[in-house]
């Protein structure tokens, strides 16, 4: 059986690639994804989700989630991600319709539905996902697994101790690790290795389909923005965890106990992992220290390549 799985994201340009080459992969079958504020506004991260899956062919339903964090105004991801998410990718507008339920009732539907089956993947700020385990706790025991993009044993990249997603949202990112739900964070130790190089990205330039094309596009952008910064290739945060799904061994890591800092100039965001074994609490979560890249890029190659 493919795994079911509900992908709730921010739309936005790692992101893209992630729903892009999830939909091609036959390990998975994405049931419906949901979208919350983060890299941009809901208004984008929405309909580019929207566009996007259009785009590629599917009529996967797309579920419009929560435009403000639990109690934080937003803070968005412009200047990585571009004014609309997209960066100077520009998609037809689709004239399909959102799914007529909110993302929170979609996850639900489909945590229901699968059975206690549903894999449920996390790559945005976590609003969506602790508003759902507020609105319906019953649905806990209804998630096989939880994995989320966030977080970092060591380092940031919004302040020198935290990670964009659980910046935008400490306090739901803490309610999330405290859930009891099973759940692997795919972590900054990892993802920061998870690039496409110009390598690569030539080889797809050479393949003719619509699905290579936009793949193209998107790291172009990514690779030109990030070499600004010295930063060499597209960096795949979202797409390794939703590939993680899939190919479990791309990431390395271990149980650990995690928790969530809400408060402080630097260290509001910053996920704090018992790495040490020095509080004696019991491990809630998988947490990254690593993974494989070549395995990860010939994964992200063969989705871009194949014809599903
Ligand atoms: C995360 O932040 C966002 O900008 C990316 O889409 C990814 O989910 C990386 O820190
Ligand atoms: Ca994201």
């Amino acid at each position: 059986m493919r795994i079911p799985v509900v992908l709730d994201c921010d739309t936005g340009t790692d992101d893209a690639l992630a729903i892009l080459t999830g939909l091609a992969c036959s390990d998975m079958e994405i049931r419906a994804i949901t979208t919350v504020a983060g890299n941009v506004e809901l208004k984008y991260t929405s309909v580019n989700t929207l566009n996007l899956v259009d785009h590629l062919g599917y009529d996967v339903p797309v579920a419009v989630g929560k435009s403000e964090p639990l109690i934080r105004p937003l803070h968005t991801a412009k200047e990585v991600h571009g004014e609309n998410g997209m960066g100077d990718v520009v998609l037809p507008i689709s004239n399909r319709a959102f799914d007529s339920e909110s993302a929170i009732d979609v996850i639900y539907r489909e945590a229901k539905k699968a059975e206690g089956d549903l894999h449920l993947v996390a790559v945005g700020p976590l609003t969506n996902i602790a508003h759902l385990f507020m609105t319906y706790p019953d649905v806990k025991p209804l998630i096989k697994h939880l994995t989320i993009m966030g977080g970092a044993i060591d380092g940031g990249n919004m302040t020198p101790s935290t990670e964009f997603n659980i910046h935008v949202d400490p306090e739901a990112a803490k309610l999330v690790s405290e859930s009891g739900v099973p759940q692997t964070w795919v972590t900054l130790d990892a993802t920061l290795s998870a690039t496409i190089e110009d390598t690569m990205i030539d080889e797809l330039r050479t393949i003719d389909t619509k699905k290579a094309k936009l793949a193209v596009e998107i790291l172009d952008y990514m690779v030109t923005r990030n070499r600004r910064f010295g930063i060499e290739g597209a960096v795949m945060h979202d797409g390794l965890a939703l590939a993680s799904v899939a190919v479990p061994s791309l990431l390395k890591g271990d149980d650990f106990y995690l928790t969530v800092e809400t408060k402080g100039e630097f260290t509001s965001g910053k996920t704090v992992v018992d790495v040490a074994r020095v509080t004696g609490k019991p491990n809630n979560a998988f947490v990254t220290t690593g993974m494989d890249v070549e395995k990860f890029r010939a994964w992200m190659k063969e989705m871009i390549v194949n014809e599903a």
